[in-house]
């Protein structure tokens, strides 16, 4: 976690904002912002997609190190044929256009899920992606598609299971580390647990989202609609992130002075 050092196209008022240096988001209620517009729930998800953009600026600006997006769930395959059809050509739509904008802020894709299971030109899309912004020394743009927590922790354990099997390794050599390990994050190393999850839209749960990093995620929920999200939101999130009291199961200072 850094403290905020400001930059010109940020207004804060506190500079002592301590930025989280993960954030998780489930970008939510895509559907709900276009019925309230009596529009076609594509169009919510359209316009999700440029908060995609401002938001990932915006957190990028304030030092976020690593911005982890749920984009697609394992789940999110149930919803009707041209729904679906329309949420894997986002993807398509969204690099062919921001890629140049993800380059100068420094910034550089990663991705975690089933990449294997997304259509040919999504999955070229996002490879594509990987590959231009692989320089980017700044945030990780971190998108979750085709992702869900529960298969990736059976997929980790497998993996570890086969690694006993092989011989490879000793099922007391498995430990926290060797877990995170196997995990689709793994790259992301230190950083791999978010400090700050946000969903938007007024729904209180996790929904199969990181539920193994995000065991001591500060949680943040908002009414706002994801369309309507704005830097100013993201802000709200981190300012209420700064207030909270992290103690990762110990003690805090005030409580260690008394004893
Ligand atoms: C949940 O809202 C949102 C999704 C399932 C899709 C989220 C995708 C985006 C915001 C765009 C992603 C952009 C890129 C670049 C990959 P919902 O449809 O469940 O909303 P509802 O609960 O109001 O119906």
């Amino acid at each position: 976690m850094a403290l905020f050092k400001p930059k010109p196209n940020v207004s804060v008022a506190n500079a002592q904002l301590k930025i989280p240096d993960h954030i998780a988001i489930i970008m939510d209620g895509n559907g709900r912002w276009a019925k309230r517009r009596l529009m076609p729930r594509a169009a919510g998800h359209k316009t999700g997609m440029n908060t995609v953009k401002k938001i990932a600026t915006a957190a990028s600006d304030l030092g976020v190190k690593v911005l982890t997006l749920y984009a697609f769930s394992t789940e999110n395959w149930s919803r009707p044929n041209d729904e679906v059809n329309f949420l894997m050509q986002l993807p398509v739509d969204f690099f062919s256009e921001f890629v140049p904008d993800l380059i100068k802020n420094n910034i550089r894709v990663q991705i975690i899920g089933n990449i294997d299971g997304l259509p040919q030109s999504t999955r070229k899309a996002v490879q594509n992606a990987i590959v231009q912004t692989a320089q980017g020394s700044g945030m990780i743009l971190n998108f979750a598609l085709n992702y869900g927590g529960q298969i990736e922790i059976v997929e980790a354990t497998k993996k570890l299971a086969q690694q006993v099997a092989d011989g490879k390794i000793s099922p007391d050599d498995i430990n926290g580390d060797l877990f995170s390990q196997a995990l689709q994050t793994a790259s992301l190393g230190e950083l791999a647990a978010p400090d700050l999850m946000i969903r938007t839209s007024g729904e209180l749960r996790l929904s199969n989202f990181m539920p193994y990093q995000a065991a001591y995620a500060e949680l943040y929920f908002t009414n706002v609609l994801w369309p309507d999200f704005t830097a100013d939101d993201l802000l709200q999130a981190v300012t209420a992130f700064t207030l909270r009291d992290r103690r990762f199961g110990g003690l805090n200072d005030k409580y260690e002075s008394e004893s």
